[in-house]
């Protein structure tokens, strides 16, 4: 019955994510000798799983859209614009942590492209002007 309640290896991950914003390496050892699971097991777990990272991410993770409604709506712009301002690449972090910067698949607003999710928050119909206006806003 106590197993019942248990959590399950990836609750235990979204919990570690949540809090972290990824997984840190001591986190992965700590529960490879609670749950007894050889340590390449458990990587294997992480990268399956695209929500989950072992690096450190931003504080603001910005996703933008390229899926094909988006694209042709001048998505790769906005993509583009966002580049330059922050000086990274897509999948990439800034240094001071502040932006991971995300090439994503439809984010289920294909009528309004471009659109750009930033943590939980989206925006439509965006254009490059407009989304360094909300990345400023950030700063
Ligand atoms: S194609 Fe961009 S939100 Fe669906």
């Amino acid at each position: 019955m106590e197993k019942f309640y248990e959590k399950t290896l990836l609750e235990e991950l979204h919990g570690i994510q949540d809090t972290y914003g990824y997984i840190p390496e001591e986190q992965i050892i700590r529960i490879a000798k609670t749950k007894k699971i050889p340590k390449s097991q458990l990587y294997g777990v992480i990268s399956f799983y695209s929500m989950f990272h072992i690096e450190p991410r931003g504080r603001y993770i910005i996703r933008v859209c390229n899926s094909l409604s988006c694209h042709l709506n001048s998505a790769e712009d906005v993509v583009e614009t966002i580049k330059e301002f922050l000086g990274i690449d897509s999948g990439e972090t800034t240094l001071d942590k502040k932006f991971t910067l995300e090439v994503v698949e439809c984010l289920g607003h294909c009528g309004e492209g471009p659109v750009m999710l930033v943590n939980n928050k989206i925006y439509t119909k965006l254009t490059p002007q407009q989304a360094i206006s909300i990345l400023k806003e950030c700063i």
